[in-house]
């Protein structure tokens, strides 16, 4: 059996736990192994609950410790103290990968342990462990994805005709949107989003401070007419061009043939083009309780059975970009730039 601990019983740590309990079959066959959730930690009074990281991570039956707090502190000092201690971490916090995954990644290599962040981007969608090992050897050239699952969801509300306040309260019910949707809204969850899969395969980590960043809250109804009149739909994309390089996000016409155009409520989509594969499209669940918990557990897993090895994730040793430039200005008399043009 092996005991782990879950930090943060938010929406995502109460989906950890759910998966585990409900999966363990399928746990089982996967790893050849039982999980077992020993301790949660919240700073709310939770029954069961403890409070102080020094319990878990002196606790040498804790192998491997699941970070949904979500924000810089204190996951980033129970992640370091995690880390320092052997314990593997799995995270869906994309605010920590991206301002200190290198360096924790970094810590994790030399204690013997592992940090993992499938859950990071995406929700439920496999894509960096796929980005990681099914594509590793290729060149891959640009990434363009529908990275928010509140975006997309007001979006696709917006465009058959219910007014954004709207679709966004429903996005916040439905527990899609950040505990402050500014960062949904703005497009900084995105940046994050598209920073952390274009630093796996750019070999520079690209911080989100990097990224041009435009949100939605400025689309409007006509917009969304001209849009359809051009069959055409609009989608807050995160996109990565190794041609530039230059990574951006904001809102972009996507034409009725692009896989993005049919991408729709809460889903995200994720369109990578490797240079001897061509186009990959990676669909599902891109917020949501159990989508993403579920990806946290694929790390567990996965860390379990790495028990005293570092998984290399290709994050510890990268420097930050200096190569980046601007993507390609909107042309004249257009509001949106164009996928694909
Ligand atoms: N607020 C995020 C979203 C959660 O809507 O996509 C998943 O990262």
């Amino acid at each position: 059996m092996i005991n782990v601990a879950i930090l943060g019983l938010g929406t995502v740590g109460s989906g950890v736990a759910e998966v585990i309990e409900k999966n363990q079959n399928q746990i089982k066959k996967a790893l050849g192994d039982s999980l077992h959730v020993k301790y949660i930690l919240d700073i709310r009074d939770i029954p069961g609950a403890v409070k102080d990281i020094n319990v878990i991570v002196n606790d040498p039956d804790i192998k491997v410790v699941c970070e949904t707090m979500g924000g810089k502190e204190p996951a980033y000092t129970y992640t370091h103290l995690a880390l320092e201690h052997g314990i593997s971490v799995c995270t869906s916090n994309k605010e920590l990968v991206d301002a200190f995954g290198v360096e924790l990644s970094a810590i994790a290599r030399e204690h013997n342990c592992s940090y993992l962040f499938e859950a990071s981007v995406g929700g439920g969608i496999p894509i960096i462990r796929p980005l990681r090992e099914s594509c590793g050897h290729e060149n891959i050239i640009r990434i363009a994805g529908i990275l928010n699952g509140t975006c997309n969801y007001i979006l696709t509300n917006m465009k058959s005709g219910k007014n954004f306040d709207d679709a966004l309260r429903e996005a916040q019910e439905k527990g899609f949107a950040e505990r402050n949707p500014a960062a949904d809204i703005e497009g900084h969850d995105t940046a994050r989003k598209i920073a952390i899969l274009a630093s796996l395969v750019s070999g520079k980590k690209i911080s989100y401070e990097q990224v041009s960043c435009e949100g939605i809250t400025n689309i409007t109804p006509e917009d969304f007419a001209y849009a359809e009149s051009r069959g055409m739909s609009i989608k807050l994309l995160g996109v990565y061009d190794s041609s530039g390089p230059y990574v951006n996000v904001a809102p972009y016409l996507v034409p009725n043939d692009s896989p993005l155009y049919g991408v729709n409520d809460v889903f995200n989509g994720i369109m990578i083009t490797g240079n001897q594969v061509d186009n990959l499209m990676f669909y599902g669940r891109g917020a949501g309780k159990l989508p993403t918990a579920s990806a946290v557990v694929s790390d567990v897993i996965e860390c379990a059975k790495s028990i005293g090895h570092n998984i290399k994730n290709d994050f510890a040793d990268l420097n930050l970009a200096d190569n980046l430039v601007p993507a390609p200005a909107i042309p004249e008399r257009q509001k949106f730039r164009v996928l694909g043009e």
